[in-house]
């Protein structure tokens, strides 16, 4: 069978981690994008040369122009400027729409048929912004933030109970930003609910940090934003698609009427397979976690009624 074709816009801390972790599982060719000159060529090369030592075989190139993505099977979109100082949240919202809506017409020219996951923030919005602009059938237009955000709680998790990573599942639903959904009783080591291995005080504190999981990065960083979980996460998805694996994940997508939200886009759990978005999972949600859920999304649709004034 021919190789696939994966298209990443954006060759910067993201998009590039990104490429490396794909070529490293062969999952197919791989084009990088970016506006700055240079950067995707010198990337995509960097990585060419580091084939042999690593051992995969992947044709990687890098482009400003998007012939370069024509008849991508999937494209992943993580151009996108952070907040800068004096900016406010409208601001970026503002210049990441531009760029965004830009790049996904771009795609849609030469990738029609492709599967698009977004990455740049805000994620949710931009994420409606992208299914508006490609027209793509709703299954076809997915944001990656969930199994970011659900792989932190992991992480605090095994490290707060001391257990390997590899027996902690978690699940992390709604907008991704400070009122998303963590879920503990959906989250469990072996199978284990954690509200029966951890007092609800050390859940409070994991939840609490997950949800400031990137500020907390930024916090260390300072000129910067997270990208190895970040891309660790995309991978996750992409190889769910392109291998038709059927992973449920929890991902943000359209909801026209599941968990009772409409006309939004918000992180819940789905089944990703070759053609997408192959099922949305209604799980039963207390009284108090639905609440939560309709405050995030709600949320969510404030910033893209914000987005519409200013567009
Ligand atoms: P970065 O600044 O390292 O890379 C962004 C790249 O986009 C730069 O190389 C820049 O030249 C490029 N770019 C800007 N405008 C462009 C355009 N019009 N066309 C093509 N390329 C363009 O940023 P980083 O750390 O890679 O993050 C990328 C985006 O992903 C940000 O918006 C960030 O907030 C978001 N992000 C989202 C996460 C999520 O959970 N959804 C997690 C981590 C980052
Ligand atoms: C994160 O959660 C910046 O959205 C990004 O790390």
């Amino acid at each position: 069978m021919a190789r696939r074709k994966i298209g990443v816009v954006g060759a910067g801390q993201v998009g590039a981690t990104l490429v490396q972790r794909l070529a490293e599982r062969q999952l197919g060719d791989l084009v990088m994008i970016d506006i700055v000159e240079g950067v995707p060529q010198g990337k995509s090369l960097d990585l060419a040369e580091a084939a042999p030592l690593e051992g995969y075989d992947a044709l990687l190139t890098g482009a400003q122009g998007y012939e370069a993505v024509a008849g991508a099977d999937l494209v992943v979109v993580t151009a996108g400027l952070p907040r800068k100082p004096g900016m406010s949240r409208d601001d970026l919202l503002k210049k990441n729409a531009d760029i965004v809506g830009g790049v996904v017409d771009q795609v849609v020219k030469h990738a029609p048929d492709c599967v698009l996951i977004v990455v740049s923030n805000p994620l949710d919005v931009m994420t409606h912004l992208a299914w508006v602009r490609s027209r793509f059938e709703k299954r076809r237009v997915i944001g990656m933030a969930g199994v970011l955000d659900s792989a932190r709680l992991r992480a605090f998790i095994a490290m707060e109970i001391g257990v390997s990573v590899k027996d902690v599942q978690a699940m992390v639903l709604g907008g991704h930003g400070d009122d998303m959904v963590p879920l503990p009783r959906y989250s469990t080591v072996s199978g284990i609910p954690i509200t029966e291995l951890l007092p609800a005080a050390a859940i409070e504190r994991l939840i609490s940090r997950t949800r400031s999981g990137g500020a907390e990065i930024v916090g260390f960083l300072k000129t910067g934003s997270a990208f190895y979980a970040p891309s660790s996460s995309v991978v996750q998805m992409v190889e769910s698609i392109l291998l038709d694996q059927k992973r449920v994940l929890p991902c943000c997508v359209r909801l026209e009427g599941e968990y009772g939200i409409s006309d939004i886009f918000a992180g819940v759990p789905v089944i990703l397979g070759a053609r997408g978005v192959e099922r949305i999972l209604e799980i039963p949600l207390s009284a108090e976690e639905k609440k939560y859920l309709t405050i995030s999304a709600e949320h969510v649709r404030a910033n893209i009624a914000v987005l519409n004034k200013l567009l």
